[in-house]
């Protein structure tokens, strides 16, 4: 059976941080730590909707996180200000890696679907942007389960959408907390270890393999699989 790969996009194939040099205009220095604090908000909400059963699209939960993050670093901003700062996170860039990550495997014969906590709309507006759709089979997006990841009732759905089984599909993420729900899902994964600080959840769950970008990706699980 052919091997399925469940890619993750915010910050495994789309760079969050691409916000930076827009809020460089509005933030000074603190860009990055706004950055960052930003997008821990915005994934803290997405558990947080998840847990309560109080979904809203992530779009709503990037949103309300730029309006805390604002606060937090005492930084009004305008209406106008806020929509342009959206308006950036729709085209955030693709890390350099991506584009011959995925053409390698391409040629491997890998299914390629993403599996993201966006929206389909917000994620085919990021690939057609990033010129890498057509390495897709398809998008899938949590918002068909009105819940997040790493609820486990999200990664059966990949798997019935993928039409796939856990054993053959191998979830691509920078995210651990995402690597962790695709294995205990019964899924294999990838974490993609994009920053050297990164650190893994220390639960006893490790990632089948680990890798820094997606160079050798397809390699490496092809070896992996021949290896069991
Ligand atoms: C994604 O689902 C977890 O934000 C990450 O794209």
């Amino acid at each position: 059976m052919s091997i399925t790969l469940a890619i993750d996009v915010y910050g495994t194939l789309i760079d969050t941080n691409g916000v930076t040099s827009a809020l460089a205009k509005h933030v000074g220095n603190a860009a990055a730590d706004f950055s960052r604090t930003w997008r821990e908000k915005q994934l803290e909400y997405s558990f947080r909707r998840g847990l309560m059963q109080n979904y809203e699209n992530f779009a709503v939960c990037t949103s309300n996180a730029l309006d805390y993050t604002s606060s937090c670093f005492k930084v009004p901003l305008s209406g106008e200000v806020k929509n342009n700062l959206m308006d950036a996170y729709k085209i955030l860039p693709a890390f350099n890696d991506v584009k011959v990550g995925l053409a390698q495997a391409k040629d491997f014969g890998f299914r390629m679907f993403t599996f993201s906590n966006g929206s389909n709309e917000a994620v085919e507006a990021l690939l057609n942007h990033a010129g890498i759709r057509d390495y897709f089979l398809d998008v899938v997006s949590v918002d068909e389960m009105k819940s997040y990841k790493p609820n486990p009732g999200v990664y059966s759905h990949f798997l019935r959408r993928a039409g796939a089984i856990g054993g053959n599909t191998w979830l691509i993420s920078s995210n651990p907390f995402d690597v962790i729900g695709a294995i205990s899902s019964g899924m294999r994964a990838v974490w993609v270890k994009r920053s050297p600080e990164a650190i893994f959840d220390p639960w006893g769950i490790d990632p089948t393999l680990t890798v820094h970008n997606l160079d050798n990706l397809a390699e490496l699980i092809e070896q992996e699989c021949k290896n069991k």
